[in-house]
Order: structure tokens, then C-alpha cells, then sequence
């Protein structure tokens, strides 16, 4: 175990809601945000329905919004391959690791297969294949980012990326990598505030025009550490 195993950061209540009257964000008060390596295991549902809602293009196209996508995406879950953003015992924000070893999300055929049945799920599991990224040697890629509606914009992610690059430091990887979606010009200004670079850019047709995304091209981006 490393010390990254453990709470490894607890930000302050600096991150309160900008609103002021009766917004969904001023319902949300913090007291303190801890940041962790690893999903408590009685995390795992809040985690897939944290994937589902905040990375819908990528998700729900290939796995649909209901309770058996909720499932799939909760058994797959490597628990120990993130870090999570925690509020008291709530899950606020998730950043999922992909290592040389193991995924954050593990699907496995035979359980798209159950929940599915075959066609579905030769189809579904060809289309989640497309969001398969293998690191190389010395290369830390985040399989996704997420924090909960009400948290945005409050420095979640911000905190998530700093214990994020520590940790990489720290195991002597050279690179985080990641890929974001075309539309989605917030993420890439935030990664390019945090110091990522574009590195290449991947366009998608005929796979989203089948698959049903609503973006054109992936970006990855990456982020060398000195
Ligand atoms: C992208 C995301 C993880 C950032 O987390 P966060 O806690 O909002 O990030 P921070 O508060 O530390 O930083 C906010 C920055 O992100 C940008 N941002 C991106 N999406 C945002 C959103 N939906 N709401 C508010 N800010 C957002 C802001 O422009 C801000 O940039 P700035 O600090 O330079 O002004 C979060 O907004 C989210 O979950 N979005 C939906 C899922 C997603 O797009 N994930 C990335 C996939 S590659």
C-alpha cells in the first residue's frame, strides 16, 4: 500500500456555489472535499451513474440511459483504478486510470452478453472497443473525468488532476495522456489550463454515424511530467 492508497488530499471550503437564489447549485453546500485513491465499493453504483450522466455522448449511444446500462457499467468498474472526489460519503467526482495491467471499466462480453443477448452485445462491445486507449511504457492514461452537475466549476477536477500528477510523479510515469471529445471545448480548455497539449487528432466517421455520437473527432491530449 502507498501512501496514494489512502485520503491523500482534503481541499478546504473554498469551493462553495456561485449562485445565489434558489439554483440547483446553491442546494449543494460543502463542507470538505476529500480526494482518495481508489471507489469505496459501495461507491460503485453513485460511479456508473456519475459515467453515465456526466459522459452520456460517449456511453449512453452504445449502452442507453436505463437500469441494466447503470448495472453493466457498475460490474465493470476496477475499483482501485481512480481517484475519487468525496463529500462526507458522497461521491462528487471521479477520475478513472487505465495502466498498462487493468481499465477502470472492464467490460466483459459475456456480461453484455446476459443483460443484452448476443447481437446487442457483439455490437455494443465492437463500439466500446472503439473507446479502448493501450497506455505504452511509462504512460498514465485517464480513462474519463467526472463531477456531479451540482459541483462543477468549483475546483473538483482541478484537485483531482493535481493528486493525479503527484501520484504520476511519484510512480515515475513520464506521460498522462487522455482524449477528449470535439464538442466538448470546456474539458479541452481546462486540460490545456492544467499544462496538456493536443497531440493528435482522430477523426471518427463512419464509427459515430453508426454508433450514434453526436461529436466527430477525438483529441488526445497529453501532458509530460518533469
Ligand atoms: C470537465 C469536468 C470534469 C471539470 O471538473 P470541474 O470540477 O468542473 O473543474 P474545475 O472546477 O476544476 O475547473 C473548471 C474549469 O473547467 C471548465 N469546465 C468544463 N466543463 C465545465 C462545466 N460543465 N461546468 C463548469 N466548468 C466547466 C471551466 O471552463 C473551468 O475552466 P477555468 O477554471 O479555466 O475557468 C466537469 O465539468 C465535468 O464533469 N464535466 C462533464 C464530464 C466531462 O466533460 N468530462 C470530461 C471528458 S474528457
Amino acid at each position: 500500500m502507498t501512501v496514494f492508497d489512502t485520503a491523500v488530499m482534503t481541499m478546504p471550503k473554498a469551493i462553495r456555489p456561485s449562485g445565489i437564489n434558489g439554483t440547483k447549485n446553491d442546494a449543494y453546500l460543502y463542507d470538505m472535499v476529500s480526494i482518495q485513491k481508489g471507489l469505496p465499493p459501495d461507491l460503485m453504483r453513485s460511479a456508473s451513474e456519475l459515467v453515465l450522466s456526466a459522459l452520456w455522448e460517449k456511453f449512453v449511444p452504445i449502452l442507453g440511459d436505463d437500469s441494466r446500462a447503470i448495472e453493466a457499467v457498475a460490474s465493470s468498474i476496477a475499483v482501485s483504478n481512480c481517484f475519487c472526489a468525496l463529500e462526507k460519503s458522497a461521491l462528487v467526482g471521479l477520475l478513472a486510470l487505465q495502466t498498462q495491467d487493468q481499465n477502470f471499466l472492464n467490460f466483459g462480453f459475456n456480461d453484455l452478453y446476459t443483460r443484452y443477448g448476443l447481437w446487442r452485445a457483439v455490437v455494443k462491445g465492437m463500439a466500446l472497443h472503439f473507446l479502448q486507449h493501450k497506455p505504452r511504457h511509462g504512460e498514465l492514461y485517464v480513462e474519463g473525468v467526472a463531477v456531479i452537475d451540482a459541483a462543477r466549476g468549483k475546483g473538483v477536477g482541478t484537485q483531482l488532476f493535481d493528486v493525479l500528477m503527484n501520484f504520476a510523479r511519484a510512480q515515475n510515469y513520464k506521460i498522462i495522456s487522455l482524449e477528449v471529445i470535439d464538442t466538448n471545448i470546456r474539458a479541452l480548455h481546462l486540460y490545456e489550463r492544467l499544462g496538456f497539449r493536443i497531440k493528435k487528432r482522430t477523426p471518427l466517421w463512419p464509427a459515430n454515424k453508426l454508433i450514434g455520437w453526436p461529436f466527430k473527432e477525438s483529441i488526445l491530449m497529453a501532458y509530460a511530467i518533469n
